[in-house]
């Protein structure tokens, strides 16, 4: 059975794409599941850029790993990684790919919100226009090829923050079809519209011919 090894350490993640890949024959692992430990510099301008980096850096570990090493065993693996973040329109599609060090790495999502909410004051419905963007790259085996599948939703900035679900920038992420925020939404009824739903299913069409 082949193996597909997903760069993430979110236990949230991993739900959501084996949810996903369910009717494939494919084991799903996580990289410390795999056993893979490496510290990956995201310096890449784009999400397309940053996936792809965190990607192939994995393949490349494994591919470079000696044949008596516990990682000889996935050198047929395929590796997904994801890159995500909010482009908020009026502020020129910030913080963009730099949404998790927003603030800095440590600073709560309650102070983050707070001031992306205050950086809009005075702004009108119709300009707070954003989105959640997610791109996932899949790097094939060996020297091959990587592919990457973009996914997106929109919504709008809200006044305050709402709702207890989700993370991050979602009790501030307003979708005007739903009525509510993501942080207001299921995780099931968000992993049907959300950017890293709509990307992981693109990404499996995509590489079905190398599993
Ligand atoms: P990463 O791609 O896991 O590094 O996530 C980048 C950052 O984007 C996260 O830390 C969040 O701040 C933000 N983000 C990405 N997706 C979501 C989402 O679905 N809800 C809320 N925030 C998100």
């Amino acid at each position: 059975m082949k193996t597909i090894i997903f760069a993430t350490s979110n236990a949230g993640k991993m739900r959501e794409i084996r949810q996903i890949m369910a009717d494939l024959p494919v084991e799903i692992l996580s990289m410390k599941e795999a056993g893979i430990d490496i510290d990956i510099v995201e310096d890449g301008k784009t999400f397309e850029e940053n996936a792809c980096i965190k990607a192939e850096a994995i393949r490349d570990y494994i591919r470079s790993a000696g044949e008596d090493s516990p990682l000889a065993v996935y050198k047929d693996a395929v590796v997904l990684a994801d890159d995500s973040g909010l482009e908020i329109d009026h502020l020129h599609k910030e913080p963009g790919v730099y949404s998790a060090r927003y603030m800095g790495e440590d600073t709560s999502y309650d102070i983050k919100n707070a001031n992306l909410i205050q950086r809009l004051e005075g702004v009108s419905d119709e300009e707070r226009t954003a989105r959640f963007v997610c791109v996932i790259a899949a790097a094939a085996p060996g020297a091959g090829e990587t592919k990457t599948c973009r996914g997106t939703i929109e919504g709008r900035i809200g006044y305050k923050p709402e709702g207890d679900n989700g993370f991050g920038y979602d009790p501030i992420f307003y979708v005007p079809e739903f009525g509510c925020t993501t942080a207001q939404l299921t995780p099931e009824q968000k992993n049907l519209v959300s950017h890293r739903g709509k990307a992981l299913r693109g990404i499996k069409k995509a590489i079905c011919t190398w599993l």
